[in-house]
Protein backbone atom coordinates (compact mmCIF):
# COMPACT_ATOMS: atom_id res chain seq x y z
CA UNK A 1 0.00 0.00 0.00
CA UNK A 2 2.37 2.42 0.78
CA UNK A 3 4.33 1.78 -1.97
CA UNK A 4 1.58 2.63 -4.33
CA UNK A 5 1.20 5.93 -2.66
CA UNK A 6 4.78 6.65 -3.25
CA UNK A 7 4.50 5.38 -6.66
CA UNK A 8 1.82 7.56 -7.30
CA UNK A 9 3.40 10.79 -5.80
CA UNK A 10 6.32 9.58 -8.06
CA UNK A 11 4.37 9.70 -10.96
CA UNK A 12 2.51 12.69 -10.30
CA UNK A 13 5.59 14.28 -9.75
CA UNK A 14 7.22 13.11 -12.28
CA UNK A 15 4.69 14.96 -14.78
CA UNK A 16 4.37 18.06 -13.24
CA UNK A 17 8.21 18.49 -13.67
CA UNK A 18 7.51 16.96 -17.36
CA UNK A 19 5.36 19.48 -18.14
CA UNK A 20 7.29 21.90 -15.91
CA UNK A 21 10.47 21.29 -18.00
CA UNK A 22 8.36 21.45 -21.67
CA UNK A 23 6.22 24.58 -20.07
CA UNK A 24 7.90 27.20 -21.68
CA UNK A 25 8.72 27.24 -25.27
CA UNK A 26 11.36 26.07 -27.54
CA UNK A 27 11.12 29.40 -29.67
CA UNK A 28 11.72 31.52 -26.94
CA UNK A 29 15.13 30.24 -26.50
CA UNK A 30 15.89 30.12 -30.09
CA UNK A 31 14.95 33.57 -30.38
CA UNK A 32 17.36 34.26 -27.10
CA UNK A 33 20.39 32.32 -28.56
CA UNK A 34 19.73 34.04 -31.79
CA UNK A 35 20.05 37.32 -30.34
CA UNK A 36 22.86 37.08 -28.36
CA UNK A 37 24.89 35.10 -30.87
CA UNK A 38 28.06 36.75 -31.41
CA UNK A 39 29.73 38.94 -33.83
CA UNK A 40 32.77 37.15 -34.97
CA UNK A 41 35.72 39.35 -36.82
CA UNK A 42 38.01 36.78 -38.32
CA UNK A 43 41.46 37.98 -38.70
CA UNK A 44 42.92 40.42 -41.56
CA UNK A 45 45.21 37.89 -42.93
CA UNK A 46 43.49 35.05 -42.43
CA UNK A 47 43.33 31.61 -44.85
CA UNK A 48 41.53 28.98 -43.03
CA UNK A 49 37.73 30.22 -43.42
CA UNK A 50 35.12 28.70 -41.50
CA UNK A 51 32.81 25.95 -43.58
CA UNK A 52 29.52 23.89 -42.75
CA UNK A 53 30.15 20.51 -41.53
CA UNK A 54 28.45 18.88 -44.25
CA UNK A 55 30.55 19.75 -46.89
CA UNK A 56 33.62 18.67 -44.68
CA UNK A 57 32.65 15.66 -44.57
CA UNK A 58 31.87 15.11 -48.52
CA UNK A 59 35.97 15.45 -48.32
CA UNK A 60 36.61 13.12 -45.71
CA UNK A 61 37.05 9.51 -44.78
CA UNK A 62 37.06 7.65 -41.68
CA UNK A 63 40.53 6.22 -40.90
CA UNK A 64 42.56 4.66 -37.91
CA UNK A 65 45.53 5.78 -35.83
CA UNK A 66 48.02 5.46 -38.82
CA UNK A 67 45.78 7.22 -41.18
CA UNK A 68 44.44 4.17 -43.39
CA UNK A 69 41.39 4.56 -44.65
CA UNK A 70 38.48 2.34 -43.09
CA UNK A 71 35.24 3.66 -44.41
CA UNK A 72 34.11 7.04 -46.14
CA UNK A 73 32.56 9.38 -44.05
CA UNK A 74 30.12 10.40 -46.83
CA UNK A 75 27.80 7.19 -45.31
CA UNK A 76 26.76 9.34 -41.95
CA UNK A 77 24.51 6.19 -41.33
CA UNK A 78 27.98 4.60 -40.41
CA UNK A 79 28.47 7.30 -37.61
CA UNK A 80 26.33 4.96 -35.99
CA UNK A 81 27.94 1.79 -36.04
CA UNK A 82 31.15 0.97 -33.33
CA UNK A 83 33.92 0.27 -35.90
CA UNK A 84 33.92 3.15 -37.23
CA UNK A 85 32.85 5.26 -34.46
CA UNK A 86 35.46 4.69 -31.67
CA UNK A 87 37.90 7.11 -30.20
CA UNK A 88 39.90 5.48 -31.87
CA UNK A 89 38.87 6.78 -35.70
CA UNK A 90 40.22 10.03 -37.45
CA UNK A 91 38.76 12.04 -40.19
CA UNK A 92 41.52 12.17 -43.47
CA UNK A 93 41.10 14.34 -46.51
CA UNK A 94 40.24 12.16 -49.40
CA UNK A 95 43.15 13.96 -51.55
CA UNK A 96 46.44 14.88 -49.77
CA UNK A 97 46.77 17.97 -48.20
CA UNK A 98 49.55 19.53 -50.08
CA UNK A 99 47.20 19.26 -52.77
CA UNK A 100 44.44 20.81 -51.38
CA UNK A 101 47.35 23.67 -49.76
CA UNK A 102 47.85 24.44 -53.17
CA UNK A 103 44.60 24.58 -54.50
CA UNK A 104 43.01 27.51 -52.98
CA UNK A 105 39.22 26.78 -54.23
CA UNK A 106 39.78 23.31 -51.93
CA UNK A 107 36.94 22.75 -49.35
CA UNK A 108 40.73 23.28 -46.87
CA UNK A 109 40.24 26.76 -47.11
CA UNK A 110 36.67 26.94 -46.23
CA UNK A 111 34.01 29.82 -47.62
CA UNK A 112 34.47 33.28 -46.16
CA UNK A 113 31.23 34.73 -44.39
CA UNK A 114 30.50 37.50 -46.15
CA UNK A 115 30.52 35.94 -49.50
CA UNK A 116 28.90 33.08 -48.01
CA UNK A 117 26.13 33.70 -44.87
CA UNK A 118 24.99 30.40 -44.54
CA UNK A 119 27.75 28.69 -43.19
CA UNK A 120 26.55 27.77 -40.19
CA UNK A 121 27.20 27.74 -36.24
CA UNK A 122 25.96 25.21 -34.21
CA UNK A 123 24.42 25.89 -31.34
CA UNK A 124 24.15 23.22 -28.62
CA UNK A 125 21.74 24.13 -26.04
CA UNK A 126 22.15 22.20 -22.75
CA UNK A 127 18.63 23.25 -20.19
CA UNK A 128 18.97 22.96 -16.33
CA UNK A 129 15.73 21.67 -14.88
CA UNK A 130 15.72 25.05 -12.23
CA UNK A 131 12.59 26.46 -12.11
CA UNK A 132 12.74 28.95 -9.15
CA UNK A 133 9.46 28.63 -7.15
CA UNK A 134 8.79 32.07 -7.05
CA UNK A 135 7.84 32.02 -10.91
CA UNK A 136 5.97 28.95 -10.97
CA UNK A 137 3.95 30.16 -8.23
CA UNK A 138 3.10 34.00 -9.67
CA UNK A 139 1.79 32.45 -13.05
CA UNK A 140 0.83 29.05 -12.88
CA UNK A 141 1.01 26.74 -15.89
CA UNK A 142 0.48 29.79 -18.22
CA UNK A 143 2.28 29.68 -21.29
CA UNK A 144 1.99 33.35 -22.49
CA UNK A 145 3.59 34.41 -19.18
CA UNK A 146 5.54 31.04 -19.01
CA UNK A 147 9.13 32.65 -17.31
CA UNK A 148 12.15 31.81 -19.39
CA UNK A 149 14.20 28.76 -18.45
CA UNK A 150 18.32 27.96 -16.97
CA UNK A 151 20.12 26.85 -19.60
CA UNK A 152 23.63 27.35 -21.05
CA UNK A 153 24.59 27.37 -25.08
CA UNK A 154 27.26 26.70 -26.51
CA UNK A 155 27.97 28.34 -30.15
CA UNK A 156 30.52 25.90 -32.09
CA UNK A 157 32.24 27.16 -35.27
CA UNK A 158 33.67 24.95 -37.57
CA UNK A 159 37.04 25.25 -39.56
CA UNK A 160 38.48 22.80 -41.60
CA UNK A 161 41.84 23.38 -41.01
CA UNK A 162 43.66 24.84 -38.25
CA UNK A 163 47.08 26.27 -39.52
CA UNK A 164 49.58 26.08 -35.92
CA UNK A 165 52.34 28.19 -34.80
CA UNK A 166 56.05 29.18 -36.43
CA UNK A 167 58.82 27.24 -34.78
CA UNK A 168 62.37 28.29 -35.54
CA UNK A 169 64.53 24.84 -37.07
CA UNK A 170 68.18 24.26 -37.06
CA UNK A 171 67.98 21.78 -39.68
CA UNK A 172 66.02 18.67 -38.27
CA UNK A 173 65.76 20.62 -34.53
CA UNK A 174 63.82 23.20 -33.30
CA UNK A 175 66.10 26.21 -31.98
CA UNK A 176 65.17 28.93 -29.74
CA UNK A 177 65.47 32.24 -31.00
CA UNK A 178 68.86 33.91 -30.34
CA UNK A 179 68.13 37.98 -29.76
CA UNK A 180 64.63 37.64 -30.96
CA UNK A 181 66.07 36.20 -34.02
CA UNK A 182 65.91 32.84 -35.81
CA UNK A 183 69.12 31.45 -37.27
CA UNK A 184 67.52 28.48 -39.25
CA UNK A 185 64.33 28.96 -40.89
CA UNK A 186 60.48 28.68 -39.56
CA UNK A 187 58.15 25.92 -39.90
CA UNK A 188 54.79 25.93 -39.11
CA UNK A 189 54.13 23.96 -36.03
CA UNK A 190 50.78 22.18 -34.95
CA UNK A 191 48.50 22.34 -37.75
CA UNK A 192 45.83 20.13 -37.73
CA UNK A 193 42.58 19.29 -39.74
CA UNK A 194 39.23 20.08 -38.29
CA UNK A 195 38.90 22.70 -36.00
CA UNK A 196 36.56 23.47 -33.76
CA UNK A 197 36.38 26.85 -31.03
CA UNK A 198 33.32 28.09 -29.15
CA UNK A 199 31.75 30.69 -26.85
CA UNK A 200 29.30 29.69 -24.37
CA UNK A 201 26.42 31.38 -22.79
CA UNK A 202 24.54 30.49 -19.22
CA UNK A 203 21.03 31.99 -19.18
CA UNK A 204 19.84 31.98 -15.68
CA UNK A 205 15.59 32.76 -16.32
CA UNK A 206 16.76 36.48 -17.64
CA UNK A 207 16.25 38.06 -20.94
CA UNK A 208 20.19 38.49 -20.77
CA UNK A 209 22.56 35.91 -19.73
CA UNK A 210 24.73 35.73 -16.74
CA UNK A 211 28.18 34.42 -18.15
CA UNK A 212 29.63 34.32 -21.10
CA UNK A 213 32.98 31.39 -21.55
CA UNK A 214 35.64 31.87 -23.67
CA UNK A 215 37.79 28.82 -25.40
CA UNK A 216 41.31 29.58 -26.28
CA UNK A 217 43.37 26.55 -27.07
CA UNK A 218 43.91 25.13 -23.83
CA UNK A 219 42.72 27.90 -22.09
CA UNK A 220 39.73 29.70 -21.39
CA UNK A 221 38.26 33.03 -20.07
CA UNK A 222 35.17 33.70 -18.06
CA UNK A 223 33.10 36.99 -17.74
CA UNK A 224 30.14 38.23 -16.15
CA UNK A 225 27.18 40.25 -17.62
CA UNK A 226 27.08 43.87 -16.33
CA UNK A 227 23.76 45.22 -17.02
CA UNK A 228 24.25 48.60 -16.00
CA UNK A 229 27.54 48.73 -18.61
CA UNK A 230 26.20 46.08 -21.00
CA UNK A 231 29.44 44.50 -21.31
CA UNK A 232 30.60 41.56 -20.10
CA UNK A 233 33.66 41.62 -17.77
CA UNK A 234 36.56 39.55 -16.93
CA UNK A 235 36.01 37.32 -14.12
CA UNK A 236 38.84 34.56 -14.22
CA UNK A 237 40.28 32.25 -16.49
CA UNK A 238 40.33 28.35 -16.67
CA UNK A 239 43.80 26.47 -16.88
CA UNK A 240 43.57 22.99 -18.70
CA UNK A 241 45.96 20.05 -18.15
CA UNK A 242 47.99 20.27 -20.77
CA UNK A 243 49.01 23.85 -20.69
CA UNK A 244 49.48 23.55 -17.02
CA UNK A 245 53.33 23.10 -17.07
CA UNK A 246 54.32 26.11 -19.21
CA UNK A 247 54.20 29.41 -17.89
CA UNK A 248 50.45 31.12 -19.39
CA UNK A 249 50.13 34.79 -19.02
CA UNK A 250 47.38 36.26 -17.27
CA UNK A 251 46.63 39.15 -19.52
CA UNK A 252 43.13 38.25 -20.58
CA UNK A 253 41.17 41.53 -21.99
CA UNK A 254 38.98 43.18 -19.70
CA UNK A 255 35.95 43.76 -21.61
CA UNK A 256 34.02 41.48 -24.24
CA UNK A 257 31.86 44.16 -25.61
CA UNK A 258 28.41 44.41 -27.20
CA UNK A 259 27.33 45.33 -30.88
CA UNK A 260 23.37 45.86 -31.95
CA UNK A 261 23.50 43.31 -29.00
CA UNK A 262 25.84 41.08 -29.56
CA UNK A 263 28.53 39.54 -28.38
CA UNK A 264 32.15 41.28 -30.32
CA UNK A 265 34.84 38.45 -30.43
CA UNK A 266 37.96 38.11 -32.83
CA UNK A 267 39.13 34.88 -33.83
CA UNK A 268 43.25 34.48 -34.29
CA UNK A 269 44.77 34.20 -37.74
CA UNK A 270 45.47 30.76 -38.20
CA UNK A 271 44.26 28.77 -34.93
CA UNK A 272 40.84 30.62 -34.52
CA UNK A 273 41.35 30.75 -30.95
CA UNK A 274 38.48 32.99 -29.23
CA UNK A 275 39.24 36.91 -28.25
CA UNK A 276 37.74 39.64 -26.64
CA UNK A 277 39.87 42.16 -27.97
CA UNK A 278 41.76 43.06 -31.18
CA UNK A 279 45.96 43.02 -31.38
CA UNK A 280 48.37 40.53 -30.48
CA UNK A 281 48.07 38.68 -27.44
CA UNK A 282 50.57 36.18 -26.18
CA UNK A 283 49.40 33.48 -24.33
CA UNK A 284 52.39 31.07 -23.52
CA UNK A 285 55.83 33.51 -22.72
CA UNK A 286 57.66 30.87 -22.89
CA UNK A 287 58.22 29.43 -25.94
CA UNK A 288 56.46 32.52 -27.06
CA UNK A 289 53.13 31.76 -28.58
CA UNK A 290 50.60 34.48 -29.57
CA UNK A 291 47.48 34.99 -31.21
CA UNK A 292 46.78 37.81 -33.87
CA UNK A 293 43.47 39.19 -34.39
CA UNK A 294 41.96 42.18 -36.41
CA UNK A 295 39.14 43.57 -38.15
CA UNK A 296 39.09 41.34 -40.57
CA UNK A 297 35.81 39.52 -42.11
CA UNK A 298 32.98 40.16 -40.14
CA UNK A 299 30.79 36.61 -39.26
CA UNK A 300 27.46 37.49 -38.21
CA UNK A 301 26.55 33.93 -36.76
CA UNK A 302 23.11 34.88 -36.23
CA UNK A 303 22.42 34.73 -40.46
CA UNK A 304 22.95 31.06 -40.07
CA UNK A 305 22.10 29.11 -36.51
CA UNK A 306 21.96 24.82 -36.60
CA UNK A 307 20.36 24.19 -33.09
CA UNK A 308 20.47 21.28 -30.56
CA UNK A 309 18.20 21.08 -28.05
CA UNK A 310 20.16 18.20 -25.89
CA UNK A 311 18.14 15.91 -24.52
CA UNK A 312 15.56 16.91 -26.91
CA UNK A 313 16.04 16.67 -30.18
CA UNK A 314 17.98 13.75 -31.64
CA UNK A 315 21.87 14.94 -32.00
CA UNK A 316 22.26 15.10 -36.11
CA UNK A 317 24.45 11.87 -37.09
CA UNK A 318 27.89 13.54 -37.14
CA UNK A 319 27.57 14.67 -33.81
CA UNK A 320 27.43 11.21 -32.40
CA UNK A 321 31.14 10.91 -34.28
CA UNK A 322 33.71 9.97 -31.14
CA UNK A 323 36.62 9.86 -33.44
CA UNK A 324 39.11 12.94 -34.00
CA UNK A 325 37.75 15.85 -36.71
CA UNK A 326 40.86 15.28 -39.02
CA UNK A 327 43.84 13.40 -39.52
CA UNK A 328 46.52 11.52 -37.21
CA UNK A 329 49.37 13.22 -36.09
CA UNK A 330 52.59 13.20 -38.41
CA UNK A 331 55.92 14.22 -38.51
CA UNK A 332 56.82 14.61 -35.35
CA UNK A 333 60.33 15.79 -33.83
CA UNK A 334 61.55 13.37 -31.43
CA UNK A 335 58.49 10.53 -30.67
CA UNK A 336 55.37 10.75 -31.88
CA UNK A 337 53.39 10.43 -28.74
CA UNK A 338 55.84 13.92 -26.86
CA UNK A 339 56.95 15.56 -29.50
CA UNK A 340 55.90 18.03 -31.53
CA UNK A 341 54.34 17.88 -34.71
CA UNK A 342 53.98 19.42 -37.73
CA UNK A 343 50.38 17.95 -38.40
CA UNK A 344 48.74 17.08 -34.65
CA UNK A 345 45.54 14.73 -34.32
CA UNK A 346 42.53 16.53 -35.13
CA UNK A 347 39.85 17.97 -32.15
CA UNK A 348 37.37 15.83 -30.72
CA UNK A 349 33.96 16.60 -31.69
CA UNK A 350 31.27 19.29 -29.96
CA UNK A 351 29.37 16.74 -27.65
CA UNK A 352 31.92 16.78 -24.60
CA UNK A 353 31.63 15.57 -21.40
CA UNK A 354 33.35 18.43 -19.77
CA UNK A 355 31.35 21.47 -19.63
CA UNK A 356 32.23 25.31 -19.26
CA UNK A 357 29.30 25.76 -17.33
CA UNK A 358 27.05 23.13 -14.91
CA UNK A 359 23.77 23.35 -13.94
C1 LIG B 1 40.63 22.42 -56.77
O1 LIG B 1 39.50 22.16 -55.94
C2 LIG B 1 38.27 22.22 -56.61
C3 LIG B 1 37.18 22.07 -55.56
O2 LIG B 1 37.30 20.89 -54.84
C4 LIG B 1 38.23 21.11 -57.67
O3 LIG B 1 36.99 21.17 -58.36
C5 LIG B 1 39.38 21.30 -58.63
O4 LIG B 1 39.42 20.23 -59.53
C6 LIG B 1 40.71 21.38 -57.89
N1 LIG B 1 41.78 21.73 -58.78
C7 LIG B 1 42.89 21.00 -58.91
C8 LIG B 1 43.90 21.51 -59.86
O5 LIG B 1 43.07 19.96 -58.28
C1 LIG C 1 -2.18 33.79 -19.23
O1 LIG C 1 -1.53 35.05 -19.25
C2 LIG C 1 -2.03 35.94 -20.22
C3 LIG C 1 -1.14 37.17 -20.24
O2 LIG C 1 -1.04 37.75 -18.97
C4 LIG C 1 -3.50 36.26 -19.94
O3 LIG C 1 -4.02 37.13 -20.92
C5 LIG C 1 -4.30 34.94 -19.97
O4 LIG C 1 -5.63 35.16 -19.64
C6 LIG C 1 -3.69 33.92 -19.00
N1 LIG C 1 -4.34 32.62 -19.18
C7 LIG C 1 -4.78 31.88 -18.16
C8 LIG C 1 -5.38 30.56 -18.52
O5 LIG C 1 -4.68 32.24 -16.99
Amino acid sequence: MFGKVVLFIYLISFNVFRCAADWFDTQKVENLVKQWSPLIWLAPDEKYMPLDVEQFLENVDIADENAKIISQSRQLSRFHSKRYNSKKSYLVPSVPLDDLKTNSSSFLYGKSPKLSPTVPVYAVITYCNHFSKGNVAKSGFNKTKSPLPYFHVSYWMFYPYNEGKDVCFIGKWPTPLIFSKCFGRYKKMGNHVGDWEHMTLLFSGKEYPEKLYLSLHDLGAYYTYEKATNTFKFESRLKKEKLAHLSTTKEFPEYVRLQGGHPVLFAAEGSHGLWAAPGEHEFVRIPSIRDKNGYGTPWKTWASIKFHHSGRSAPLPWMRFKGRWGSPKSNCVLSRKFGLCELTDGPRGLLRDDQDFYC
